[in-house]
Parts: C-alpha cells; sequence; structure tokens
C-alpha cells in the first residue's frame, strides 16, 4: 500500500499531472471535500477503471455555504481520509489552502441558470451552486484531468457541473457515480455524522418514501398525486420538507404529470439540525 502523493500548491499539482501525462497515462480527478465514505471510495474506484492515474481533491469550500450553514462544523478527517486513500490506491491527494483558491482580491464567479435555477437547491441554497461551480471549474483548470467524477447524490450539482463545463469548454469528461446506500437505504453522506441515534433511525424513510413513489408512478398514478402523498409521509414521519419533486432527469425541467421517460426524484428535507438530500430515477 503506498500513500498517496499530498500536495498543497496549484504548481505542484500541475508538476504531477504533467509528468504522467508526459508518459502517455491518462488522468482523473475526483473532487471532494474530505470526510471520506464508501461514496468517495467507489468514485476513485471507478476513476482507477478507466484512467492510470487519480487525484482526489479534499477541500471543504467556503464559497458554497451560506453564513448560516455548516461549514465551521463539516467534519475535517483529513488524516484518515489520506489512509483511506491510500488503501483504494489513489496517487495523489490536492489539498489547497483557503488563501490558494482564492487569493487577495478574487472576484470571479462562475455562475449558472439552467439547472442551477430550477427551483430545487437554489430555492433554499440561492448561492451555492456559483460557490460549487466557481470551485470545480477551478480545480479543473488547475488538475487539467482527462475525467473528473462526481457522486450522483448531488444529481443537481452534476447537472451544473456537467452545463458549466460545456459552456465554458473545459476539455474533460465529466461522469457520475451511483450513490452508495446504507443496508437500510440510507444514501451516504458526509453530513450523516450529525445524526443522533434516533435522527438516524428515522432517515431511511426518505429513500423509503422515493421508492415507493416511484413505483406509484411507474404503475400509472400521476406524478401530482405521488408526490403529494411522499410529501406527506415524510412530513408524517417528523422531516420539515425542502422538496419532493420529480423532474426531467437531464435539464431537471418540470414535467407533464403524465410524463414517464427520463424522470429524476429530488428530495430535500431536515431532521433536527441536519439536511439530507437523495433522489432515486423513476
Ligand atoms: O460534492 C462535493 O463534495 C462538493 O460540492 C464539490 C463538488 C467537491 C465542490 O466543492
Amino acid at each position: 500500500m503506498t500513500s498517496p502523493l499530498v500536495l498543497n500548491t496549484v504548481g505542484d499539482l500541475r508538476r504531477a499531472v504533467a509528468a504522467w501525462r508526459a508518459k502517455g497515462e491518462r488522468i482523473a480527478l475526483v473532487p471532494t471535500m474530505g470526510a471520506l465514505h464508501a461514496g468517495h471510495v467507489s468514485l476513485v474506484e471507478a476513476a482507477r477503471r478507466s484512467c492510470e492515474r487519480v487525484f482526489v481533491s479534499i477541500f471543504v469550500n467556503p464559497t458554497q455555504f451560506a453564513p448560516n450553514e455548516d461549514f465551521g462544523a463539516y467534519p475535517r478527517t483529513f488524516e484518515a481520509d489520506v489512509a483511506k486513500l491510500a488503501s483504494v490506491g489513489a496517487d495523489g491527494v490536492f489539498a489547497p489552502g483557503v488563501k490558494d483558491m482564492y487569493p487577495e482580491g478574487f472576484c470571479t464567479t462562475v455562475s449558472l441558470s439552467g439547472p442551477a435555477a430550477a427551483g430545487l437547491e437554489d430555492r433554499f441554497r440561492p448561492a451555492h451552486f456559483a460557490g460549487v461551480a466557481t470551485v470545480v471549474s477551478k480545480l479543473l483548470i488547475q488538475a487539467g484531468p482527462d475525467l473528473a467524477i462526481f457522486g450522483e447524490k448531488d444529481w443537481q450539482q452534476l447537472a451544473v457541473i456537467r452545463r458549466a463545463a460545456r459552456d465554458l469548454d473545459l476539455p474533460v469528461e465529466i461522469a457520475g457515480g451511483p450513490t452508495i446506500r446504507e443496508a437500510d437505504g440510507l444514501a451516504m453522506s458526509s453530513r450523516n455524522v450529525y445524526l443522533s441515534p434516533e435522527e438516524r433511525a428515522t432517515a431511511p424513510l426518505l429513500h423509503r418514501t422515493m421508492t415507493a413513489c416511484a413505483a406509484r408512478i411507474r404503475a400509472g398514478e400521476g406524478i401530482a398525486a405521488a408526490m403529494a402523498e411522499g410529501r406527506a409521509a415524510i412530513e408524517a414521519g417528523g422531516f420539515t420538507l425542502d422538496y419532493l419533486e420529480t423532474r426531467d432527469a437531464a435539464s431537471l425541467a418540470p414535467v407533464a404529470d403524465d410524463a414517464r421517460a427520463d424522470l429524476r426524484m429530488l428530495v430535500a428535507a431536515r431532521i433536527g439540525r441536519t439536511r439530507l438530500i437523495d433522489n432515486i430515477a423513476v
């Protein structure tokens, strides 16, 4: 088991990537905010299947958190993350400081309409996707990978990143990796550590409800009725619901009540101090 190269500056990252590229190796980047779990590991493994070199970035990006959100409390487990990455054969970790990513005078933002303004996450976190698109664009320009992989759990984020990469002509393939779930259906997330034991026991209700709603839609029930039943079940279970919606999977545009092709159901709900998001294919 070899430890990955840990790099903190853009210059060092570019030199490492250039050396691999000179040998004709394909390079993948897996952007993360650390607190790595099996979902992240699956992204590294997927990257490894199509690229000789896999870099993982670990950067808790302040610009994607609103002032009232959990930037300060976000779990930071760098040593354990690097050990996990060593065990799955990642070649490098890029861990820049906030000053490296946002130097004095920084004033450029990548902001999108389209999927970033679908009325889902953006309704509750209005500045979030500009922060994500800016930092991911920077990481892609800094590392210049052939492939970048993101978890499908953040479905709207993935749509935003695909759109930004296409619009900015970034020469990189953007791929999504399937959501990895606990045995009871809860989507793995670095934020699951915030859940109390009682909240953790309730949390799988989100996935259970979406699965039941998707089955009813596939059996012919109208989307609006299935969503209304799903919302009521989630609220009755003790969550404060932000949204439960079924949308076009690629554009995230609203769909007709009887639409049946390429649908994605997305949910966000709060329990205690934890906000959980999830999504499934319909
Ligand atoms: O999904 C995440 O962990 C973050 O939003 C990302 C893509 C690494 C950008 O900071």
